[in-house]
């Protein structure tokens, strides 16, 4: 299992939007990537996965760069998009095989395995629908279908449950968890306190900059501790900037958040 490692990141377009990015997302763990909407957690993302090039820095991943001159991601990757990315014409169903027919699979396999990832989001039944007439929540979750159903070693999902109810984001936070133990690398950009509880580790951005990171997890007490050693010496513990409300994000059993 390998980590994805973001050294000295930097992306300006005109002003920077992310700034000295030093970060290790590893692999079998799922990360919250939170932050104010406007902070660079989809930048960050963008950058993490491929799709964008940074300014300054590297994201690696697997002892090769994510970026690949394209655009385009590495196979190892998915995304959940923010915006979905699905097309409105087509079927739910559609939507997810398309993923997997890209993929290599053969259509017949690939439109069996779609049925079955719908499932694991309880909207089976709406296979057959055009994406175009569901809702917000419907939508997210055929994206997180079409994300999750190809067995990616690295899975950066952007605000997945930004639509649903609380029922159903803890049937994707179930749904992400299993993808970490499966051994993919799993990133969740969220605004949800509740997610980032539900994460093993925690990184929050604030301006484009790190203002926490927070590896090793309390609740697992066999995770050895060299893992937390293992991030880059330059990384604080602490927060850089001062102005970070650390409440809405902090653990209950976070020792080093404030009281
Ligand atoms: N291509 C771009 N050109 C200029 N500004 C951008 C571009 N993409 C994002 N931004 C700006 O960068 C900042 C970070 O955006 P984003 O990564 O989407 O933040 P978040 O996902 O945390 O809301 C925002 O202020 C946004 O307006
Ligand atoms: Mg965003």
């Amino acid at each position: 299992m390998s980590a994805l490692r973001l050294a000295g990141v930097s992306h300006v377009v005109g002003r920077p939007l992310l700034e000295g990015i030093d970060l290790e997302l590893r692999a079998g763990r799922m990360t919250a990537l939170s932050g104010p909407s406007g902070s660079g957690k989809t930048t960050l993302l963008s950058i993490a996965g491929g799709l964008l090039e940074p300014t300054t820095g590297t994201a690696t991943y697997a002892g090769g760069p994510m970026w690949l001159g394209t655009g385009d991601p590495r196979p190892e990757v998915a995304f959940v998009l923010q915006v979905y990315g699905l097309v409105p014409i087509l079927s739910a169903r559609e939507n997810v095989s398309v993923a997997l027919r890209a993929r290599g699979v053969e259509p017949t396999e690939a439109d069996e395995r779609a049925e079955a990832a719908l499932a694991r989001f309880s909207i089976a039944d709406l296979g057959d629908r055009q994406v175009e007439e569901l809702s917000g929540g419907q939508m997210q979750r055929v994206a997180l279908a079409r994300g999750l159903c190809v067995g990616a070693e690295v899975l950066l999902a952007d605000e997945p449950t930004s639509e649903l109810d609380e029922g159903n984001r803890g049937l994707v936070l179930v749904e992400l968890r299993r993808e970490a133990e499966r051994g993919a690398v799993v990133v969740v950009a969220t605004h949800d306190p509740a997610v980032v509880e539900a994460c093993d580790d925690h990184v929050a951005l604030d301006e484009g900059r790190l203002a926490r990171v927070d590896l090793g997890d309390p609740r697992r007490p066999e995770q050895p501790a060299e893992q937390t050693a293992a991030q880059p010496a330059e990384e604080p513990a602490a927060p850089r900037t001062a102005d970070v409300d650390h409440a809405l994000f902090r653990r209950p059993d976070d020792p080093t958040g404030p009281a």
